[in-house]
């Protein structure tokens, strides 16, 4: 039996080599480390070496700090560790080492006698020890005279924690950094994250929400400000802070914020030089203003450009500290009845004519579609928009729309539609991931930045498969061109094994979950179609995305769907593209059929270039996908014994509940179109359960039905619910199915607000007892109500079934949760329902 592991080393385990591979292994002497000073990164890099080659060979090396101190023994490997101007200075030879990009390294490995792991910088000396390890660790060969460069310069992580401990779309518990408004006392986490963001070369971090708060610039929290920079900077990872823009009215007292004001002027340049007494390496400034309510430099009759030149120039007087403005602003009270309206257009409308008016430490960050972190969005306009001022990309590693961590969506195959896409720019190349390197444009910093949100539960992000995607964005950050199969195998033999099986298997599991979400979420562009009216964004709730002024709009009804974004007729925004895309999406036929729904609005009869119309295309996809995700866990199931049993039961029992979940989005999505334009699925599945028996139809005692809202978060709109909330009910029925085997499933709703518990029997007989307490074993809140969120189901399988049994499933409510149930449902092998 393997020991159980819990996930807080996620990638960096540094577990045993085979034994045959420890014995074939060079044995390493001494690794010589050209600093000393125990904050630097080369001395973390060597006793991150010192540490792997510990567990990784079960070999013990001693730290040296001079080339002096050494002299080599027989067939004997050292391990030189610093940067080349450090090695240089030491006397060593550097005339073969081709000039690097800052963060760079270069890897040389001479046999059985020295290995250099040399960087431009300490923090790409520590960058490349770490790829040193991961080679090691997987059993792959260390080879000479590699160099290895950064696309781009940055590569950061956004945490929007807050100062209380919560996290916004944090999925992973509570927050790291914060708790009661101050900085924690204790750090190790954080110091334990700069290793992992390391790791994976990742060099910054914004450590608060971008809807930030005054209370992080108080005295108390500048000075914790500096123990995390502090905890971060061995691993060569440097904090900046998102800012509140009215913090001189709410921190300081000052009658305006105006970014104009000499006190509002004054009072930034202070807290900016406080800052930097206690952190010194600030990277700067995140700021999201003027959005979803946030008071920015438009409060203030003052232009974008003049907010963000507010901070601009007072971080320029202490540091090369950059601002990062969020081109995330638009209207969220948008008039949905002007048919001329988009917030897809916003960030173009607020950013083309700013270009040559920010500050030249001035980026703009965007967020990789206009609208928001969707299942599927074309690339943002605004990136053929900007020529003189940066722009960083921002991606998102917290599933907002995506699952939540509690479905597997591996994303480098999304982040790679927009990655990959040639904009076209004045007719020429212009694939995305030149505009964020800085190639296209000649930008000198520019880069990366995705909202990760990790938490201080040992599994970081919720789910121990979720961590595939911060490892990747790490990946892709340094290389956009990564392969993304290559990526997740090389992630699962770090964090799991290199057993063919389990690679094979995580592998193909991760490279399908994206399309296959998508394909039970939103198609054709239409987007997530989860609820975004509630801070939710979890389950389905097609209606809400109309009707609204957020602007996340289908316009769905009962003859056709889809957003006109073209020019000729619609909102316009097709004509935010360079010329050669602009035409490519104002006309139906060159659209490609993924993203039809975002361009155009078309009747649900419309045909595919795939011949189906878009409404059998939405039934089919949903049917695919969740069918498809019905065989995650059966796949898992071959890998126990295989990897260790913690880990596999908890990644089992989120595929089983995906499994579950998927079948609530297919049936919500469905029944919420076929019930809107009236027309059947051609294959009579939507509508048609013939598997299954409804809650309401059983004889009930102490249970009551009642209608659910929405009605296709329910099958056949209603359940039952317990008449009181602390009696237990009772739903019989007699078993009308022919006596076989069968996988019995129950369909429940467990919500915030009490955990409930139930008991299903057969004949007498107790098949399975379970409590609905799904929010604290997934780690995120639901809802507090009976829909398309909290809707789950239970499976047992292969349970035997008599006709003509009873049936009998017993709920003790808890609190404001009336154990509720939906259906119950009777599989014969093979049947998905
Ligand atoms: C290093 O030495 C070991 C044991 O003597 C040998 O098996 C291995 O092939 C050598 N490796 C290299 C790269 O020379
Ligand atoms: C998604 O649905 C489409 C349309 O039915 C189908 O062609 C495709 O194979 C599905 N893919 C997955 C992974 O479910
Ligand atoms: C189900 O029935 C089969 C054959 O009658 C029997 O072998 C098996 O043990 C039964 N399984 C359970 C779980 O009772």
């Amino acid at each position: 039996m393997l020991p159980d592991e819990n996930g807080l080393d996620a990638w960096l385990r540094y577990a045993p080599l085979a034994s045959d591979l420890i014995s074939q292994s060079e044995q390493y002497e001494s690794v010589i480390a050209l600093s000393s000073d125990d904050t630097s990164p080369v001395y973390t890099a060597a006793r991150e070496v010192q540490k792997g080659l510990h567990g990784i060979l079960k070999q013990e090396v001693e730290i040296a700090h001079s080339l002096a101190s050494y002299s080599q023994k027989d067939d004997k490997t050292a391990i030189f560790i610093g940067t080349i101007h450090e090695f240089s200075q030491a006397g060593g030879d550097v005339t073969q080492i081709p000039p690097l990009k800052e963060d760079g390294f270069w890897l040389d490995n001479h046999g059985n006698k020295s290995v250099h792991i040399l960087g431009q910088n300490e923090r790409g000396t520590l960058y490349g020890a770490f790829e040193f390890l991961m080679l090691l660790a997987q059993g792959k060969p260390c080879p000479s005279g590699h160099i290895s460069n950064p696309s781009a310069p940055i590569r950061w992580v956004n945490q929007w924690d807050n100062l209380d401990g919560s996290i916004e779309r944090g999925y992973g518990g509570p927050s790291i950094f914060f708790k009661d408004m101050v900085v924690q006392d204790d750090l190790t986490r954080v110091s334990q994250y700069a290793r992992l963001m390391a790791s994976v070369r990742l060099n910054g971090i914004i450590v608060n929400n971008v809807n930030s708060h005054h209370d992080l610039l108080s005295p108390k929290n500048l000075e914790g400000l500096g123990r995390i920079a502090n905890a971060m900077r061995p691993w060569g990872v440097r904090i900046g802070v998102a800012l509140f823009f009215d913090t001189p009215k709410t921190l300081a007292g000052l009658p305006t914020s105006d970014p104009l004001d000499p006190d509002v002027i004054a009072f930034w340049d202070r807290i900016t030089a406080q800052l930097h007494q206690h952190v010194p390496d600030l990277i700067g400034y995140l700021i999201k203003a003027n959005s979803e309510g946030q008071p920015g430099p438009l409060t203030y009759g003052r232009t974008l450009a003049e907010g963000a030149n507010l901070f601009a120039n007072a971080l320029k007087r202490y540091g090369d500290g950059v601002v990062v403005y969020r081109a995330f602003v638009y209207n969220h009270h948008l008039d949905e009845s002007n048919w001329k309206n988009d917030r897809a257009n916003a960030a173009v409308e607020f950013f083309k004519d700013m270009d040559t008016l920010f500050a030249d430490n001035v980026l703009v960050q965007i967020k990789y579609g206009p609208i928001d972190f969707q299942v599927r969005e074309p690339t943002s306009p605004l990136f053929a928009h900007l020529r003189k001022t940066p722009a960083i990309i921002e991606f998102q590693v917290a599933q907002e729309y995506l699952g939540q961590q509690s479905h597997v969506c591996y994303l480098p195959p999304l982040w790679k539609t927009i990655l990959d896409f040639d904009l076209r720019i004045d007719g020429k190349s212009s694939p995305v991931h030149k505009i964020v390197s800085g190639e296209r444009f000649d930008w000198k910093r520019s880069g990366y930045a995705a909202v990760v949100n990790v938490g201080s539960d040992s599994t970081w992000l919720g789910s121990h498969l979720a961590m595939s995607n911060l490892y990747a964005y790490g990946r892709y950050a340094w290389d956009p061109l990564s392969d993304a199969e290559s990526v997740i195998r090389d992630w699962t033999r770090l964090t799991f094994t290199a057993n063919p099986t389990v690679v094979d298997t995580v592998s193909s599991i991760s490279m399908e979950s994206w399309p296959t979400y998508e394909n039970y979420t939103g198609n054709l562009g239409i987007q997530t179609l989860c609820e975004i009216t509630k801070t939710c964004h979890y389950g389905p709730r097609p209606d809400s995305m109309d009707g609204n002024g957020w602007g996340q709009w289908t316009r769905a009804d009962a003859h056709g769907i889809g957003m006109d974004r073209t020019v000729a007729t619609g909102t316009g925004y097709a004509g935010q593209y360079p010329a050669e895309i602009a035409q490519l999406y104002e006309k139906l036929e060159t659209t490609p059929d993924e993203l039809l729904l975002w361009f155009h609005h078309v009747p649900y009869t419309q045909r595919l270039k795939s011949g189906k119309t878009v409404i059998q295309h939405f039934y089919d996809a949903h049917y695919e996908g969740a069918a498809n995700v019905q065989t995650f866990a059966p796949r898992w199931e071959a890998l126990r014994g295989l990897i260790d049993d913690a880990r596999f039961k908890h990644i089992l029992f989120r595929l089983e509940y995906q499994a579950g979940h998927s079948l609530v989005w297919r049936d919500s999505v469905n029944n919420f179109y076929m019930d809107k334009c009236g027309i059947a699925d051609e294959h009579g599945r939507v509508g048609h359960y013939p598997w299954r028996i409804e809650a309401e139809s059983m004889d009930l005692t102490g249970y009551t039905v009642i209608l659910i809202t929405p009605f296709e978060a329910a099958s056949g709109g209603k359940a039952i619910v317990t008449t009181s909330n602390d009696k237990p009910g009772t739903a019989k029925c007699t078993i009308p199915f022919e006596t076989g085997v069968y996988s019995v499933a129950v369909n429940y709703y467990d919500h915030l607000g009490g955990t409930s518990h139930y008991k299903l029997s057969l004949g007498g007989q107790v098949i399975g007892e379970w409590a609905g307490d799904l929010s604290t074993v997934l780690l995120h809140d639901f809802s507090d109500l009976r829909d398309g969120h909290s809707a789950t189901r239970i499976i047992f399988e292969s349970v035997n079934v008599t006709k003509g049994d009873t049936l009998e499933i017993s709920g003790m409510p808890d609190g404001t949760e009336l154990a509720p149930i939906d259906y119950v449902s009777f599989l014969p092998p093979g049947i998905v329902d």
